[in-house]
C-alpha cells in the first residue's frame, strides 16, 4: 500500500544524494538502444512486451527511436514479501498479456534487472506459450546482485549495487517522475547503516 509522503515536495529533488544518470546521458543510449534494435529486427514486427509498472517510461522513449513495426504488450507483475528496496524473489503476475506471443519475436523491456527473478519468472512463463524468438531489453543491470543467470540482449547501463529512483523506477510508489536515475538519501529509505 503506497503511503502519502511529502507532497509539499512533488518532484522530491531534494531527497536525492546523488544523479546517478543525468538526463541527457540516458536518452542519448535509450537512442542508441533503439538504432540497435532496429538494426537487428529489419524485416520483423515485434512483439514488445514491457513489464509494469517500472518500465513504462523507457518503454515510451525506446519505441520513438524504433524504425521497424512492433506492438505493444504490457504484463503487470508483482514480486511481494521483501522490503521495499529488495525484491523478495516472489513473483505472480498481476495483469497478462491480452495477445498471443506465439510464433512471435518477442522483445521484454525491463527497467532494471536486479536479483534476476522477476525476468527469470517471466522467461520461463513466455517460452512456454513458442515465441519465435525471445531477448531481453533492459535499461539498468545490478550484476553484483544477481542471484539467477539471465542473459540480457540489450543492456543500457550497469551500475553498482545502489538503490535507485527516477526515469520509472521507484520507491514506496513515489519518484517515478524524475527525469534522471538518482540513489536516495540513506534516511528516505530508512536503510541507513
Ligand atoms: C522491479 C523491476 C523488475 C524487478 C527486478 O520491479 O521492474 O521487474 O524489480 O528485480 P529482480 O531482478 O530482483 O527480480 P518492482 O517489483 O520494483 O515493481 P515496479 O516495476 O512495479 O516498480
Amino acid at each position: 500500500m503506497a503511503r502519502k509522503r511529502m507532497t509539499e515536495m512533488p518532484h522530491h529533488e531534494n531527497e536525492i544524494a546523488q544523479v546517478l544518470i543525468p538526463e541527457e546521458v540516458l536518452q542519448a543510449r535509450v537512442a542508441e538502444l533503439g538504432a540497435q534494435i532496429s538494426a537487428d529486427y529489419v524485416g520483423r514486427d515485434v512483439f514488445i512486451v514491457a513489464i509494469l509498472k517500472g518500465a513504462f517510461i523507457f518503454l515510451a522513449d525506446l519505441i520513438r527511436h524504433l524504425t521497424v513495426p512492433h506492438e505493444i504488450h504490457f504484463m503487470a507483475i508483482s514480486s511481494y514479501g521483501g522490503r521495499a528496496t529488495q525484491s523478495s524473489g516472489v513473483v505472480r503476475i498481476l495483469m497478462d498479456l491480452e495477445a498471443s506471443p506465439e510464433g512471435r519475436d518477442v522483445l521484454i523491456v525491463e527497467d532494471i534487472i536486479d536479483s534476476g527473478r522477476t525476468l527469470d519468472y517471466i522467461t520461463r512463463n513466455l517460452r512456454t506459450r513458442n515465441p519465435a524468438s525471445l531477448r531481453i531489453c533492459t535499461l539498468l543491470d545490478k550484476p553484483e546482485r544477481r542471484e539467477v543467470e539471465i542473459p540480457l540482449d540489450y543492456v543500457g547501463f550497469e551500475i553498482p549495487n545502489e538503490f535507485v529512483v527516477g526515469y520509472g523506477l521507484d520507491f514506496d510508489e513515489h519518484y517515478r517522475n524524475l527525469p534522471y536515475i538518482g540513489v536516495l538519501k540513506p534516511e528516505v529509505t530508512g536503510e541507513e547503516t
